[in-house]
C-alpha cells in the first residue's frame, strides 16, 4: 500500500483510489513530464486541458466524418493534482448529439509513480465539439443509431 498523500488534503491516495468506468471507452494514455509542470511542481492545468481536448475529440470524430472544432468546455474539474511520472488514462462517451455538436464526457485518471494498477480520478469534463465544412461554417452530423450513445440532455 502506497504511503503517498494527496498534494494540498493530506488525504491518504489509498482512500482515493477508485474502479475505472466501464461505461465509457480508453481514447488516450499519456504520462506528463517535468517540462508539462507549473509553479508548484504540479502539472500545469493547460496541459490537462490540452489532452482532454485531444481525448475529447477521439470518439466525435467517428460521427463527425471530416472536419470539426471545439465549440465550449462546459464544465473542468480538477479533483486531484496530476504529478509527473503519473500514467493519465483518458476515458469518453458520447452524453449528446444535437443538429452539428458532440458533447462528450471525458475522465482521467491517474495511476501514480509507484502505485501502477491503482488509479485516482483526477479531472472530469464536458467538451462540445462541432462539425464543420471546408469554410469552417457548422455542418450537419448524420448520426448513427449506436446503444453505446447516451443521449441525454445537458
Ligand atoms: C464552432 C463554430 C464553427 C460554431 O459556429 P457558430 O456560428 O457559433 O454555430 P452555431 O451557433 O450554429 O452553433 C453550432 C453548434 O454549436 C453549439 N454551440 C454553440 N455555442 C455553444 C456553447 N457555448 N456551448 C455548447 N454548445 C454550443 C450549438 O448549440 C450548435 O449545436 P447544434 O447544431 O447541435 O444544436 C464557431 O463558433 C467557431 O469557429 N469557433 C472557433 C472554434 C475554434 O477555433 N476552436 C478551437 C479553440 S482554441
Amino acid at each position: 500500500m502506497s504511503s503517498e498523500s494527496s498534494a494540498h488534503s493530506g488525504t491518504p491516495a489509498s482512500t482515493l483510489t477508485v474502479e475505472l468506468p466501464t461505461d465509457k471507452e480508453l481514447v488516450l494514455k499519456v504520462i506528463p513530464m517535468p517540462a508539462d509542470c507549473n509553479a508548484n511542481g504540479d502539472i500545469f492545468g493547460g496541459w490537462v486541458m490540452a489532452q482532454v481536448d485531444l481525448a475529447g475529440s477521439v470518439v466525435p470524430a467517428r460521427y463527425v466524418d471530416g472536419r470539426m472544432a471545439t465549440v465550449a468546455v462546459n464544465q473542468f474539474i480538477f479533483k486531484q493534482p496530476v504529478r509527473v511520472g503519473d500514467i493519465l488514462s483518458f476515458f469518453s462517451c458520447v452524453t449528446r448529439i444535437g443538429n452539428t455538436s458532440i458533447t462528450v464526457q471525458v475522465e482521467v485518471y491517474a495511476e501514480r509513480f509507484r502505485s501502477q494498477g491503482r488509479y485516482i480520478k483526477v479531472t472530469e469534463a464536458s467538451v462540445t465539439y462541432v462539425a464543420i465544412d471546408d469554410f469552417g461554417k457548422p455542418r450537419k452530423i448524420v448520426a448513427p443509431e449506436t446503444p453505446s450513445v447516451r443521449q441525454d440532455t445537458m
